[in-house]
């Protein structure tokens, strides 16, 4: 079984936290594991009615102060981590290698086992602290990918805007899907 990690933060974008752990669900040879920050869990009830019956299909949940679950050392061995969305401060927190909760630690531990780790941060605009430490970020290996649905494929609704950004996420973890038609040229 391949194990992913996915953390939840508290930055807006509920929806394509959701719909990368229904999809990534939809492969049974993944394990999941999940974390959510407890910023995370307030902008969920915002943002996400129903939610918790989503966050039950992973196979394993934590919270951000589990500091002694199997994610905060490098000996666990998994096949990426993903956090979306991810909040500025979290973001600021993994650019600058802090380990003060469990996604923060997990982050710091896959960049330095030199395991994927794609980060989706939402915020707009983007100040100079936001870019540069997505610069560190990615300097440091992660891989930067904003939900900026592109509209070649012609979505119809929202639903399609959302798992346009999964796909590409799923594929920033090596994970095979179809979730929409592939650009053929
Ligand atoms: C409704 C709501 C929406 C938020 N949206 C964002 C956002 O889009 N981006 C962001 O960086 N922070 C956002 N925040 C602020 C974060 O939740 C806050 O900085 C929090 O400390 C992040 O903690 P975490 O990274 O541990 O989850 C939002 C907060 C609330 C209540």
């Amino acid at each position: 079984m391949r194990k992913i990690i996915v953390a939840i933060t508290g930055a807006s974008g509920m929806p394509y936290a959701l719909t990368l752990i229904n999809e990534l669900k939809k492969n049974k040879q993944l394990e999941v594991h999940l974390i959510v920050s407890d910023a995370a869990k307030k902008v969920l009830d915002l943002e996400a009615s129903g939610y918790e019956d989503i966050l039950a299909l992973t196979d394993y949940r934590y919270s951000q102060n589990e500091l002694g679950a199997p994610m905060a050392s490098g000996s666990f061995q998994h096949s990426g981590m993903v956090i979306c969305p991810c909040s500025m401060a979290t973001l600021a927190a993994v650019a600058q290698g802090l380990g003060n909760n469990l996604i923060h630690r997990s982050a710091d531990v896959t960049l330095k086992e030199r395991r994927p780790l794609v980060l989706v941060p939402r915020e707009m605009p983007l100040s100079r602290i936001h870019l540069q430490n997505m610069l560190t970020a990615l300097d440091a290996g992660a891989s930067i990918m904003p939900p900026c649905p592109g509209f070649y494929h012609q979505p119809r609704d929202i639903q399609d805007l959302i798992r346009h950004v999964v796909s590409r996420i799923m594929d920033a973890l090596d994970i095979e899907n179809q979730i929409f038609p592939r650009w053929k040229g």
